[in-house]
């Protein structure tokens, strides 16, 4: 699983920015080579695609302040990208990744090296292709180690796992999405679950592969955790061990500790566990957090914390107690729990006087189809998916390219609105709101170092669920949150102002509200989407443009000087 740079370089990095200024870090280069590899996992064999040869893939690690160079080599079947997902890379959407936003695939039989600036971000991350549902079998851990010189605001941990959940299907990854969006109808469920590539004992074919996670008594782990499963947010714990928590999407939070954690697709958490239970196996595992109708994967995951040493094998082996599935107020009494670390090494910076307040509904939705012929609805529609009832129609070219390039009018239109065009009860009663929704690629500009504040409003439309939303380019403060409609007279005085969690995705509560806040300090082009898969294909996302500021220190940097081809351009 570990990818050996082959060549590390210490050096004086100027990261050139206003909040990030010059900083004495190293330069690793990595090659990603992605290809078609054999994986035999619930007794069937099928071909995925990898970069090198590993699923997960390989880890990346660096220190704050360090640079990557990474060469993507494309020796699959079809053009792919890569995203560097809750890296902030100021001034450099170049390298971001999000195929049709910031760049087009990368055609089969190149290459493209891209360059990924890590700044404030320290903890956990990671990688993964943002093409189609290729990041199903392409992604990996990225590992920010504190600065040289500085340490964990934790007590060092013995030693650090990386645990990472993701989806596997039988059946073509690429394929599933294709039909689902050819017949309109949802997308097939995975048919398990992975820790570290294994499913685990529950599932046929699996337990001589299971995950072992090896502890000594007394000593304290930890264990980063990523989810890169495709359609479900997971419940994750260890039976009788305490998690505390105390890093999430690569900042600090005060440790809290817990049962189990709620994590969602895009989300990674930092865990501390202490092997302090009497010698033995106790099983680890993910089930899935899935508070809607639809059809999701049921199944879970499972994977073994193992002591070393000498004892009897229990009978059955100790299994962890998990929400049920739709257990949504299980997982909000977790999620309550996050604070931001907030101490003087590590100070929260909200923005507390807002220039520009974006409130956002966030829909299931449907489309009409030709001659009805969709399988979406029994009157023949095709599943859709919307923000302010705006359905992302993914352009053919790259937004960022058109942008820089002032193409900008055949490839989007800047009037995303800011406001819901039409208000009703959102999580009420919606049955005389219509469920049909348009196409648009529509974007929000913002002006360079705005003070944002966006409330995504969760409707009851068609099948409601908690939405994972990120945004590229920011980390944000998640300052507010809560079930029913957001009421901008009094939800706001309830908002935490003082340490709310600094993050890059967070769970909208199914027919809830969530507010986040951030300075629009990162000129660039960022996506911004539900992280659940099928959304986003359906069209759950938007983009965000942040204008130059004025300056060279503020502005986008210059394009590398190759970008994949767009055939537009
Ligand atoms: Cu995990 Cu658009 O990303
Ligand atoms: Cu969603």
């Amino acid at each position: 699983m570990k990818a050996i740079p082959w060549f590390v370089f210490l050096g004086y990095i100027c990261l050139a920015s206003l909040h990030f200024g010059c900083a004495e870090g190293a330069t690793h280069y990595y090659d990603f080579v992605l290809k078609e590899t054999n994986f035999t996992k619930l007794c069937s064999t099928k071909s995925i695609l990898t970069v090198n040869d590993s699923f997960p893939g390989p880890e990346i690690r660096v220190h704050k302040g360090d640079t990557v160079f990474v060469n993507v080599h494309n020796q699959g079947n079809y053009g792919v990208t890569i995203h560097w997902h809750g890296v902030k890379q100021p001034r450099n959407p170049w390298s971001d990744g999000p195929e049709n936003v910031t760049q087009c695939p990368i055609p089969a039989g190149t290459n493209f090296t891209q360059e990924i600036n890590f700044s404030s971000e320290e903890g956990t991350l990671w990688w993964h292709a943002h093409s189609d549902w290729s990041r199903a079998t392409v992604h990996g851990a990225i590992i920010i180690y504190p600065k040289r010189g500085t340490t964990y605001p934790y007590p060092k941990p013995y030693a650090e796992k990386t645990i990472v959940l993701a989806s596997w299907y039988k059946a073509d990854v690429m394929e599933v999405i294709t039909d689902a969006l050819t017949t309109g109808a949802d997308p097939n469920i995975s048919d398990a679950y992975t820790i570290n590539g294994e499913p685990g004992d529950l599932y046929d074919c699996s337990n001589e592969t299971t995950y072992r996670l090896a502890v000594k008594y007394g000593k304290t782990y930890l264990l980063r955790i990523i989810n890169a499963i495709l359609n479900e947010e997971t419940f994750f714990g260890i039976a009788d061990h305490n998690l505390t928590v105390v890093g999430t999407d690569g900042a600090y939070v005060k440790p809290v500790t817990v049962d189990y954690i709620v994590i969602t697709p895009g989300q990674t958490m930092d865990v501390l566990v202490t092997a302090n239970k009497a010698p033995s196996y106790y099983y680890i595992a993910g089930s899935p957090f899935a508070d809607t109708v639809v059809p999701f994967d049921n199944t879970t995951t499972t994977a073994i914390f193992e002591y070393k040493g000498n004892y009897t094998l229990p009978s059955p082996i100790p299994f962890p107690v998990l929400p049920v599935y739709n257990d949504s107020d299980a997982a909000a009494t977790f999620t309550n729990k996050i604070r931001a670390l907030n101490s003087a090494k590590h100070p929260v910076n909200v923005p507390q006087n807002i220039t520009r307040q974006i409130y956002m509904t966030v829909s299931t939705n449907i489309l009409p189809c030709p001659n009805n012929s969709c399988l979406g609805t029994s009157n023949g529609d095709r599943l859709s998916a919307s923000l302010n009832n705006v359905s992302f129609d993914a352009p053919s070219m790259s937004i960022l390219q058109a942008y820089y390039w002032n193409l900008s009018k055949d490839v989007y239109t800047t009037d995303f609105p800011e406001k819901p065009p039409t208000y009703f009860d959102f999580t009420g009663n919606v049955d005389n709101i219509t469920l049909y929704t348009s196409l648009g690629t529509k974007v929000i500009m913002l002006d360079f170092n705005e003070t944002v504040e966006i409330v995504f409003q969760g409707t009851n439309l068609s099948a409601s669920e908690n939405h994972p939303m990120h945004l590229h380019g920011f980390s944000f403060y998640l300052v507010g949150k809560n079930k029913g409609n957001f009421d901008n007279a009094t939800d706001p005085l309830k908002y935490n102002l003082i340490d709310p969690p600094e993050v890059n995705t967070i769970g909208l509560p199914k027919n809830g509200w969530a507010a986040i806040r951030f300075y629009a300090d990162n000129p660039g082009v960022w996506f911004m989407h539900c992280h659940l898969e099928r959304h986003s294909s359906w069209g759950m996302d938007t983009v965000l443009i942040v204008k130059n500021g004025g300056t060279k220190a503020t502005s986008i940097r210059p394009p590398p000087a190759y970008m994949p081809p767009c055939s537009k351009s």
